[in-house]
C-alpha cells in the first residue's frame, strides 16, 4: 500500500465511483444507506475474487464440494443455530437527537457521539441483526422467514444430503459463496460493513481428535491465500480472538486481519465450531446429523473448522493493497498492482488509430484473446492516456495494434508494472499470455 492514511480511503472511494467499480445504490434517489452497486469494472473484480476463492477451495481440492443454498429460511433454522437468541447487538437511543448507537462501541457510555449530550442515552436493549420478512400472502407468525445472516447454516442443514450424495468422508468440506444480510446498526467504511454483502464460507468436517490440527492448517492456508493473490505480507496477519470476542458457537477463532486505513481489521474468521451446529440441528430437527465410520465401526458427530471470509470486504482490501501512485515523466501515474487473477481485465486491446484497417485487425486480435481472457477494447484518446486508464484499473497487459502490424502481423505488448514493451507476432500471443496469466 502506498499510503496508509484516510487519504487512501478517499482515493479508493473516488476511484470506485469514477471508474465504475462501486456506486452508491439508488444514487439518483439520494442513495440508500449501506447498500452499493458494483459497476462494469467492480462486477468483474468481485467475480474474480469469488472465482479465485472457489478455485483454491473447491476446484483444486479433492476434499471440498460446493453448495448453493437458499437465502430465505424458516425461523426453525435460526432458533437451532442460536441466531434468534444471541445474534444481537446492545443498542442505545439518544433521547436528545434520536441517534442510535451500539453501546459496546461507545468511548463514553453516557455520552451521545452524534450530538455530544451526556446522560440522555436509553438503557441498552438487545437488537437482533437478522432481517425478518413474511413468505407468501399472509402476514402472520406462521409465515415468518429470515434472510440468512451467514451462508454457513445452509451447509449444516444439508450436511447429510451432501455427505451421502458426494460420498465424502471426514475430513471433508462444503463450500458456498453467496449473499448474506445483517441489519447492522453501524454500517460504514464504504463496503467494509454493509447490510447486504457477500460471503465465501467453508465448513470443514473432521474427526474430533483431528480438529486442532485442521484448525492450524486452515489458518495458515487462508493467510497464504491472500499473499498468493498479491497482498503484501506487511498488510495481512493472523490474530487470535480473546475469550470475550468469541461467537456463541466458537471455542477458538483466528482472524485474518488487514491493515485498513483506520487500522487492523477483520477480513476473515477461521473458527473452531466444535460440534455445536450439527448437535443443535440434530436436536431441533430430530434428524441425526452424524457420520458412520465403517472402518472403525464408529458413529460420531464431526467437528467443524470454518474459514469464513467476506467477498465484498476482500475486494476492498485488494483495492487498497494494490493502489499505488508514482511519478512518471513528471506526472503522477495511478496504478493498481493487482494479481492477474484479481484484475478486472487481463488484457486491453488498443488500436493506435481509428482507421478502419487498424480497427479490423484489432477486432481480430480482441476476438482471439477474448475467447480465453477477459479483455477490454479501447480506441478513444491518445495511446498514453489509454495506458494510464488501464493502469488505474489494474489491467496487467495492453496490446497495441499499429500501422506496422498490417505489414508484420506483430503487436506491441506493454506490461503494467514495469511499463516495458515487447514486440510479438500475433500468432504467438495466446501462448505468451497463457504462460503469464494462468
Ligand atoms: N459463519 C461465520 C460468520 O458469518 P462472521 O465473522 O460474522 O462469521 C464472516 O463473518 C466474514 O463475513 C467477515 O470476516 C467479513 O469479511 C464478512 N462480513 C461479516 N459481516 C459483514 C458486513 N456487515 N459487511 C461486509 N462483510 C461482512
Amino acid at each position: 500500500m502506498a499510503e496508509k492514511s484516510s487519504e487512501l480511503f478517499d482515493k479508493i472511494v473516488n476511484l470506485s465511483k469514477r471508474r465504475g467499480i462501486v456506486f452508491q445504490s439508488a444514487e439518483i434517489y439520494g442513495g440508500f444507506r449501506s447498500t452499493y452497486d458494483y459497476g462494469p469494472i467492480g462486477v468483474l473484480m468481485l467475480r474474480n475474487v469469488k472465482d479465485a476463492w472457489w478455485r483454491s477451495m473447491v476446484q483444486l481440492r479433492t476434499d471440498v464440494v460446493g453448495l448453493d443454498a437458499s437465502i430465505l429460511s424458516p425461523p426453525a433454522v435460526w432458533e437451532a443455530s442460536g441466531h434468534l437468541a444471541t445474534f444481537t447487538d446492545p443498542l442505545v437511543d439518544c433521547k436528545n437527537c434520536g441517534a442510535r448507537h451500539r453501546e459496546d462501541k461507545l468511548d463514553d457510555p453516557t455520552q451521545c457521539p452524534t450530538c455530544g449530550v451526556k446522560g440522555e442515552l436509553t438503557e441498552p436493549r438487545d437488537f437482533n441483526l437478522m432481517f425478518k420478512t413474511h413468505a407468501g400472502p399472509v402476514v402472520d407468525e406462521g409465515a415468518v422467514a429470515y434472510l440468512r445472516p451467514e451462508t454457513a447454516q445452509g451447509m449444516f442443514i444439508n450436511f447429510s444430503n451432501v455427505q451421502v450424495t458426494s460420498r465424502k468422508k471426514p475430513p471433508f468440506g462444503i463450500a458456498q459463496i453467496g449473499k448474506s444480510f445483517r441489519n447492522e446498526i453501524t454500517p460504514g467504511n464504504f463496503v467494509f460493513r454493509t447490510r447486504e454483502f457477500e460471503q465465501m464460507e467453508m465448513e470443514f468436517f473432521v474427526a474430533p481428535e483431528e480438529a486442532e490440527k485442521w484448525h492450524e492448517y486452515w489458518c495458515q492456508e487462508r493467510l497464504n491465500w491472500y499473499i498468493d493473490h498479491g497482498m503484501s505480507k506487511d498488510n495481512v496477519c493472523l490474530r487470535e480472538h480473546t475469550q470475550d470476542e468469541l461467537s456463541h458457537y466458537s471455542s477458538a477463532t483466528y482472524d485474518v486481519d488487514f491493515k485498513f486505513p483506520w487500522g487492523w481489521d477483520e477480513l476473515e474468521g477461521i473458527a473452531y465450531r466444535g460440534d455445536y451446529d450439527l448437535t443443535q440441528h440434530s436436536e431441533h430437527s430430530g434428524k441425526p446429523l452424524e457420520y458412520f465410520d465403517q472402518v472403525n465401526n464408529k458413529r460420531y458427530r464431526p467437528h467443524v473448522i470454518e474459514p469464513a471470509a467476506g467477498a465484498t470486504r476482500t475486494m476492498m482490501a485488494f483495492l487498497m493493497d494494490a493502489y499505488h501512485e508514482e511519478e512518471v515523466n513528471g506526472e503522477t501515474r495511478t496504478v493498481l498492482r493487482l494479481h492477474h487473477r484479481i484484475a478486472p481485465y487481463k488484457i486491453a486491446v488498443l488500436p493506435l488509430s481509428k482507421k478502419p484497417d487498424l480497427q479490423g485487425k484489432s477486432q481480430e486480435v480482441f476476438t482471439k484473446l477474448a475467447s480465453q481472457w477477459m479483455c477490454d477494447y479501447d480506441e478513444t484518446q491518445a495511446i498514453g492516456k489509454r495506458y494510464r486508464r488501464q493502469d488505474e484499473i489494474g489491467t496487467p497487459y495492453c496490446v497495441t495494434v499499429d500501422f506496422d502490424t498490417l505489414e508484420d502481423n506483430a503487436v506491441t505488448v506493454r506490461e503494467r508494472d514495469t511499463m516495458e514493451q515487447v514486440r510479438l507476432p500475433i500468432e504467438e500471443l495466446a501462448t505468451w499470455f497463457a504462460e503469464r496469466l494462468s
